[in-house]
């Protein structure tokens, strides 16, 4: 799998006869997986149009900072957010001024002012506004702050002049792009997901409605971070992630097994099975028949995963999930604290969220902290969490 596969890429294009280059960069971003956004200077569209991106890209193109229409879809904030890499191809001696300077006067240098994405461009211009001692001036400073300078290349200029200040090729920004770490690059990660079903009998069980999906997106987001992902789950209806060794298991004994048999060595547990609390103390060897009135199960509990991968000595950075129905951060931060986790991921159960739901909303707290991370479909917040949840992670 390629390093760029599910990554999304912002692709800033600024106005100069090399734009037409960067057609050629989204064909070839998509090529490598990666889903890319485009947004254009008023100055690109003079070379490019945006309908040309939009349909190498297959998403809708931005231009303007203050479009209600667009802000509706995905606002300038959350598509700052929504970038895991951020590059500018081609990046012209006034983008570069205005990066430099931190303007925030269109929507580009606005999204490269909120995003803690990394971010690289790819100059164009001629040479000699590239020698330009403003130029050289503002390409230090960003390069002080940690921005990646790509070329520019020497050669025949559009201008007819030769010298440096042509765009590097589409391929070797690829290169850049992939070879930047991601945020959770060569760290291991176990994450549970999906029910557990305890056994009645041999065709019944206590189960509950977990679908798995939020465990499965968090190791994917993980997986697409860098991580080395191995997933724990429970029985549920999703296929097994590319490029992460999946783990089925039926009940919260096997998954506890599972869970600690490959314990060792990983950096960062996320448990987000709904593992159920009991199991019924002596499951019938036989099909229950409907003898009696009633019935009365005697439950004995389980193993409490998280706790005790919490609770192991040199043990990997834990982040916890709970699921409330009420007081949802008094609940969930007394979790964090019983279970003695790093993280606790809060969720409100009902109204179309949490259980068996395509979309979630989530709290997201530590000792001393928290963020909310608004509503919206779980592999959009499974990215968001990962970045977060990274972060506090290197920070440990
Ligand atoms: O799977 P989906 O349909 O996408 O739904 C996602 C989800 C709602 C299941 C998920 O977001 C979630 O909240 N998972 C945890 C659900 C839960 O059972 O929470 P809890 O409050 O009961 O448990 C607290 C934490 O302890 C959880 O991290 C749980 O994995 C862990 N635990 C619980 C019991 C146990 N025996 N062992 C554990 O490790």
């Amino acid at each position: 799998m390629s390093s760029l596969s599910g990554q999304h890429i912002l692709l800033g294009v600024s106005g100069g006869i090399a734009a037409y280059k960067s057609c050629e960069l989204v064909r070839l971003l998509r090529r490598a997986g990666a889903e890319v956004r485009v947004v254009m200077t008023r100055g690109a569209t003079g070379f490019v149009t945006p309908l040309s991106f939009q349909a190498l890209s297959g998403n809708p193109v931005r231009c303007e900072l203050f479009d209600p229409e667009a802000e509706a879809g995905m606002g300038h904030i959350e598509l700052a957010r929504w970038a895991d890499k951020v590059v500018i191809a081609p990046a012209s001696a006034d983008l570069l001024a205005r990066l430099a300077l931190g303007l925030a006067d269109d929507l580009l240098a606005t999204l490269c002012l909120a995003t803690t994405a990394p971010i690289a461009v790819a100059p164009a211009m001629n040479r000699v506004m590239w020698e330009h001692p403003a130029t050289a001036a503002h390409v230090e400073s960003l390069r002080g702050r940690g921005v990646t300078i790509l070329g520019p290349a020497e050669g025949e200029q559009a201008c007819g002049e030769e010298g440096p200040g042509r765009m590097v090729e589409p391929q070797a920004i690829i290169d850049h792009l992939a070879a930047i770490p991601g945020p959770l690059e060569g760290v291991r990660v176990l994450v549970t997901a999906g029910p557990t079903r305890e056994a009645l009998d041999p065709v019944r069980f206590l189960g509950n409605r977990s679908s798995g999906r939020m465990g499965y997106a968090l190791a994917e987001a993980a997986r697409d971070a860098g991580a080395v992902v191995t997933l724990v789950s429970g029985p549920v209806a999703l296929p097994a992630p590319q490029g992460v060794e999946t783990v089925r298991v039926e009940d919260a004994r096997q998954m506890h097994e599972a869970v600690m048999a490959r314990i060792g060595g990983v950096d960062l547990f996320i448990a987000a099975a709904a593992v159920a609390d009991y199991r019924p103390k002596a499951p019938a060897a036989d099909k229950i028949k409907k003898t009696h009135e009633g019935l009365t199960v005697e439950l004995v509990r389980n193993p409490d995963i998280l706790a005790e991968v919490a609770a192991l000595q040199e043990g990997p950075f834990t982040v916890g999930f709970a699921a409330e129905t009420s007081d949802l951060e008094a609940h969930a931060r007394e979790k964090l604290e019983r279970k003695g986790c790093d993280l606790v991921v809060a969720n409100r159960v009902g109204e179309g969220l949490a259980f068996d739901q395509e979309e979630n909303e989530v709290l997201l707290l530590w000792r001393g902290g928290s963020e909310h991370l608004p509503r919206q479909p779980k592999r959009a917040l499974a990215r968001q969490l990962i970045e977060r949840i990274a972060r506090r992670y290197a920070q440990d």
